[in-house]
């Protein structure tokens, strides 16, 4: 069998590649700077030139391609481009797709993100491929990508969180969960899976327990979300980005994004990993 995958130097799309390769499955890596998936996955050698932002995408990339990993990033113009991209997976034949989208597309009416993810979501229900589409919330990566630099530099995390419970996702589930329904497309065809991690915490807690692994006593600032805001958009964030993820942190706030989901379990047939795990596991990423 042979997967095409987008997004394979992202924090899923790496471990989605890794799961996939670990069990012999063929992989062709469609991205659009070469040198970088060397860097990331060295040992890829099924690499096509791909874009997001090209004017066409052509359906030759997809021959012979049984299975495909649809990301898409974060950029204004998702919808048109991921349409030609699954314009083109359709035109090739290609069976089954399976779709990263967010937990947030099922609640959020307010951000434009959410709009967005839900227009290519229903597009792909709609390709007359089969299909399987991933919601997971808030990613563990997020204190690596987003809080790296003031866990660092101020031994703090900073967000509008409040007290707030998130059951954090670590990417490496969701990418076990998606090579395993990308090679059993029988077994999740037309599924809207939510994902999550096995147990809510708050900020205080992963601050607390990042804090106690690298040795490191770190502090929990809980901003506005007007202060957040201006730190977002100074950091040079896109305002659309930055109210998708106001809502989520808002929303947590409120208690809404506490709610544990079997479902990752029941895919992957373990538990998902654990907070002190994932924190363990990255260490070096906040010293
Ligand atoms: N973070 C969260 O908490 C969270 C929660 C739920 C859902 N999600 C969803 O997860 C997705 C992001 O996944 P991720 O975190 O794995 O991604 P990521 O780490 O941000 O990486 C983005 C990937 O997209 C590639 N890319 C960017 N622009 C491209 C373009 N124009 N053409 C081709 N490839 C391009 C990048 O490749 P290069 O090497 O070329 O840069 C990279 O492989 C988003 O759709 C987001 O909404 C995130």
């Amino acid at each position: 069998m042979r997967a095409f995958l987008t997004g394979a130097t992202g924090s899923v799309g790496r471990e989605v590649y890794r799961a996939l390769r670990g069990r012999s499955v063929e992989v062709r890596i469609a991205a659009r700077n070469s040198r970088a998936v060397a860097d990331v996955l060295p040992g890829a050698s099924d690499v096509v030139t791909f874009d997001f932002g090209a004017p066409s995408i052509s359906p030759t990339q997809f021959e012979e391609v049984d299975a495909f990993f649809f990301m898409t990033p974060l950029i204004e113009t998702q919808v048109s481009a991921a349409l030609r991209v699954l314009n083109a997976a359709i035109e090739a034949g290609v069976p089954h797709i399976v779709r990263l989208s967010s937990r947030a597309a099922g609640w959020d009416e307010r951000s434009k993100l959410r709009d967005w993810q839900r227009e290519v979501d229903d597009a792909v229900r709609e390709s007359g491929a089969g299909w399987t589409i991933l919601r997971p919330c808030s990613f563990l990566q997020n204190f690596i990508h987003y809080q790296a630099e003031a866990i660092r530099t101020m031994s703090s995390i900073i967000v509008p969180q409040g007290d707030g419970l998130i059951p954090y996702i670590d990417a490496l589930d969701i990418g076990e969960a998606a090579s395993e329904c990308l090679m059993s497309p029988v077994d999740h065809q037309g599924q809207t899976y939510v994902l999550t991690g096995g147990r809510a915490y708050g900020v205080k807690g992963v601050a607390a327990e990042i804090g106690r692994i690298i040795h490191k006593p770190l502090t929990y600032i809980d901003v506005e979300e007007a202060q957040a805001r201006d730190m977002m958009l100074q950091a040079g964030t896109p305002p659309w980005l930055v109210e998708a993820g106001l809502a989520v942190f808002a929303h947590a706030k409120a208690g809404g994004e506490a709610a544990v989901d079997p479902t990752l379990t029941q895919i992957i047939g373990r538990p998902a990993t654990s907070l002190s795990e994932f924190v363990e596991r990255n260490r070096d990423a906040w010293t």
